[in-house]
């Protein structure tokens, strides 16, 4: 039996970046810009602060919205945290889970990650879940091995049906805002690795079914050749997306064939 083909996926992570003023500009002209592109699930992840205005202007398009991050609580106590049902009533579908930068800056650790993609799952909303080897950790041949802890614990607990509706996203930190993409042969061996241990540990079937992100100084330049990787479904962008023009040409061109 042949395997329905993935939608491919492409989210601009906008990081602390963008006022409200400017991201409603940015929408209204993104929004027109790529409305006739079918066939590719786009979407942005502006900061908290402007998700509402950014899916109020992106109303009635192709254009869905993520947050950047959430806490696994519903509500209380938790100063400057946001929780998943609030994120859903602001108007996002989506959200990063686990962004290195999270990890690193904010002490985000895999248990945080299985936390917050379970809470995403229980708002309503679907995980951009993060993954990724430092460059020591590349260099001393461990890449494999950190992927694999961070898909166990990141992701331990999720049924089938969660892992096939789940979007994956591996950054290989070495590459964020570095202007040093993994070349496609990495970010294909990687997603292929990646993609193996999800039919291993969830089934074929959800394994198959999950979309696999690659991250890390993906620009109009070198999207062609990252996409056209076998296990390479989208990209999780974040420079290259603050730019209309940019973005709208690296979802262009992740345009199935067909299209
Ligand atoms: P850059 O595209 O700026 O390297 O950032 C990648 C990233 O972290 C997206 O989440």
């Amino acid at each position: 039996m042949s395997t329905p083909a993935r939608t491919p996926f492409v989210a601009g992570n906008w990081k602390m970046y963008k006022t409200v003023a400017e991201t409603v500009k940015y929408v209204k002209e993104f929004r027109a810009r790529v409305k006739d592109i079918g066939g590719v699930d786009i979407v942005l992840a502006p900061p908290f602060t402007a998700l509402h205005a950014a899916a109020e202007a992106a109303r009635a398009s192709n254009v869905a919205l993520a947050a950047q991050d959430l806490y696994w609580q519903r509500e209380g106590a938790f100063t400057g945290e946001v929780s998943g049902p609030m994120i859903r009533e602001a108007g996002a579908e989506y959200v990063i889970v686990g962004h290195s930068e999270r990890r690193t800056l904010f002490g985000d650790t895999d248990d945080a990650v299985r936390q917050k993609v379970g809470a995403a799952f229980a708002a309503g909303l679907t995980p951009i879940a993060c993954i990724g080897e430092t460059l020591d950790q590349r260099e001393r041949g461990d890449t494999f091995e950190v992927l694999d802890r961070q898909i166990r614990l990141g992701l331990d607990g999720l049924t089938s049906d969660q892992l096939a509706q789940l979007v994956v996203a591996y950054e290989p930190i070495w590459a964020i805002g570095t202007g040093r993409t993994a070349t496609p042969e990495q970010a294909g061996e990687a997603h292929t690795h990646i993609r193996g241990r999800l039919r291993q540990w969830f089934g074929a079937e959800p394994g198959e079914a999950c979309r696999l992100l690659y991250g890390g100084s993906v620009k109009v330049a070198n999207i062609a050749d990252l996409i056209a990787q076998t296990d390479v479904d989208g990209a999780l962008v974040g420079g290259a997306s603050l730019e209309v023009a940019d973005f709208c040409e690296i979802v262009s061109r992740c345009r199935p064939a067909a299209v």
